[in-house]
């Protein structure tokens, strides 16, 4: 049967109905799948009551296998299954409220990630994302011009360093992270990156993961990505995932950013992840 695919009207994202996800994927519906994240970037599968995590990991490595998740422990039983885990009664700063695109400090960071709805607040917690093709092609010619000269350093350190926000000091936090000083390696990408399956450029992360430019002083590298960093997520490039019970959804770490959101105070969320590698 063929899927169904709904986009939001935002700047990305859409809605597939017409498969079960829990059940083995023919390898036509594995390429609309993709088809259909490619175009999108980011698609949510609603209605998946049988989705449990072995469909999880089934899909992952469907839709290109595991990749690398460093700083996170699985969740018990599994090798490649994080969980995305706030407590009804905690208290400590939300996790990844600040835009960026996963582990992009790695040197070959996750082509896309997945997250399934485990315990979804009545309330709150949407996950928002922003479309870094439109964004770009949204800048006047000579910036883009300026910008695809560009090397940007990549590093964990601000989030996951001992001394990072997830490090340490960091008290009370129900997920699995496991700060660590590797977190304070540097690797670099270009800012500007053509898409490898789609040919499109698109601004690469953002401030946050990205802590300095290549040849570029300190306080003028900052400075422009402060600058881009208000540009990257402005409200024309954002899409705004609503979670639902029983609901899967995938996106394209290569042209968007993502960030999460609070508002369920009180209410437990939980989410569970996986990361699918580049190739
Ligand atoms: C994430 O960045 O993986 C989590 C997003 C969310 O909690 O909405």
């Amino acid at each position: 049967m063929a899927i169904t695919v709904e986009p939001s009207g935002q700047s990305c994202g859409a809605r597939i109905t017409g498969v079960n996800l829990a059940s083995e994927l023919a390898p036509s519906t594995v390429a609309a799948i993709r088809k259909a994240w490619l175009e999108h970037r980011v698609v949510s599968f609603p209605g998946q009551t049988r989705m449990d995590d072995d469909a999880l990991e089934r899909f992952t490595v469907a839709m290109g296998g595991f990749g690398e998740d460093p700083f996170f422990d699985p969740i018990p039983g599994r090798t490649h299954i994080a969980a995305i885990l706030r407590e009804a009664d905690e208290q400590s700063p939300l996790f990844a409220e600040n835009w960026h695109s996963d582990w992009s400090f790695l040197p070959r960071p996750p082509a896309g990630t997945c997250l399934l709805s485990i315990d979804i607040p009545p309330v709150g917690g949407d996950t928002l994302f922003a479309n870094q093709i439109a964004a770009f092609n949204a800048l006047p010619d000579d910036r883009k011009a300026q910008l695809r000269t560009l090397t940007a350093i990549h590093s964990a350190r601000a989030a996951y360093a001992p001394d990072g926000a997830y490090g340490e000091k960091d008290e009370g936090r129900s997920m699995a992270i496991r700060p660590d000083p590797s977190a304070r390696e540097t690797c670099t990408h270009p800012l500007v990156q053509r898409h490898p399956e789609t040919g499109e450029e698109a601004l690469f992360s953002c401030f946050g993961y990205i802590i300095g430019i290549e040849g570029m002083a300190d306080a003028e590298a900052i400075a422009l990505l402060t600058e881009l960093y208000h540009w990257q997520s402005r409200e024309e490039f954002v899409y705004r995932h609503q979670w639902e019970p029983d609901m899967l959804i995938l996106w394209d770490n290569r042209s968007v950013l993502h960030r999460a959101t609070g508002g369920y105070e009180g209410h437990r969320r939980e989410l569970h992840r996986t990361t699918i590698a580049a190739h």
